[in-house]
């Protein structure tokens, strides 16, 4: 029994690994004709898909700039990458500090000159009901100050001199949510990452003229420590950090538009073309999952 279905389940995990998550390529050959001796920025490095982004790029030889407020942590991803015969440079920063962001940017630049890749990664998702949020405007400042201001901040410092050079490569880490109907309880995470989406798509087309690429990769769900306090999204498909590394990876090296689960599209249109039943079908989503007590819970 168990011969024919292990197969038959490992099968049906690889078809919805492929249809729910964007798609990867694990070719280190393919990676290191990309990277090898180029300049990758990576924020949010010290944890997640961040710190697997890393470790990636500098296996596939670049020398990669690590970026967080975890100094510790990013110290130690640095020393194990150098240790381990590659290159890495810890620029330990909170990117909500308007002021802390542009002595980063100057800093790295003179150190390094234009960036070849800037993966930007950095961010923080919250999730909590409208009701409890009455008292609390920080939720709203705190994700839009790392998901938008902050990553629009350092590329304002990195972009120029990429752009005077004429290459460079701009990866944005988003989310599927930024795409399709909006779920309850992330409103204030989405409209932050839709915002900086937006943004990021608005310029790419004047970056584009300079030499200077824009790829967007939309995860669906990426098992880190930012899926924990909502215990659901575990039991769900997805990837770990190691392949979203590999998702990113791919954007570095075909420089697409886009990379996102191929149920985006459809799920897009359909968001248009059928709002209605659309956000009716999200309403329910969230009466069933998490209109109770329990769900009031938020992110850290
Ligand atoms: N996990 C998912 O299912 C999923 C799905 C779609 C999109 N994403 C996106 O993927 C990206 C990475 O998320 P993850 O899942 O890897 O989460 P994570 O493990 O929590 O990593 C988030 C990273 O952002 C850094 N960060 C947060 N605030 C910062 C600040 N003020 N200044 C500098 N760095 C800061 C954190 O470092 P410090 O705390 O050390 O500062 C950490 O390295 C995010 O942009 C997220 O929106 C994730």
């Amino acid at each position: 029994m168990n011969v024919i279905a292990q197969p038959f389940q490992r099968a049906l995990a690889a078809v919805a690994d492929r249809v729910a998550n964007p798609a990867r390529v694990s070719d280190p050959d393919k990676l290191r004709e990309t990277v090898a001796g180029k300049t990758v920025l990576v924020t949010g490095a010290s944890y997640g898909i961040g710190e697997a982004t890393a470790r990636t790029m500098a296996a596939a030889g670049a020398t990669v700039l690590v970026v967080a407020r975890s100094a510790e942590k990013l110290e130690d991803l640095a020393a194990a990458i150098n240790a381990g015969g590659g290159r890495a440079v810890a620029y330990p920063t909170d990117l909500t500090d308007e002021a802390a962001v542009g002595a980063l940017t100057k800093q790295i630049t003179e150190d390094h000159g234009p960036l070849d890749i800037v993966v930007s990664n950095a961010g923080k998702s919250l999730r909590r009901s409208l009701h409890d949020q009455y008292d609390r405007p920080h939720d709203f400042q705190r994700t839009i100050a790392i998901n938008y201001l902050g990553p629009i901040w350092l590329l304002l410092g990195l972009l120029p001199a990429m752009r005077e050079r004429g290459a460079g490569h701009i990866v944005n880490v988003s989310s599927v949510g930024v795409r399709v109907v909006p779920g309850p309880q992330w409103g204030a995470y989405q409209a932050s990452k839709g915002a900086f989406d937006r943004w990021l798509r608005s310029v790419a087309p004047e970056l584009h003229a300079d030499g200077v690429d824009v790829t967007s990769v939309y995860f669906a769900l990426v098992r880190t420590r930012m899926i924990a306090p909502t215990p659901i999204l575990g039991r769900l498909p997805g990837m770990s950090p190691d392949e979203a590394a590999e998702a990113i990876a791919k954007a570095v090296i075909e420089r697409a538009r886009t990379n996102e689960p191929p149920w985006v599209w459809p799920a897009e249109l359909a968001s248009v073309l059928l709002a209605g039943p659309a956000e009716r079908a999200a309403r329910l989503w969230h009466r069933r999952f998490f209109a109770d007590s329990e769900a009031r819970e938020a992110h850290s």
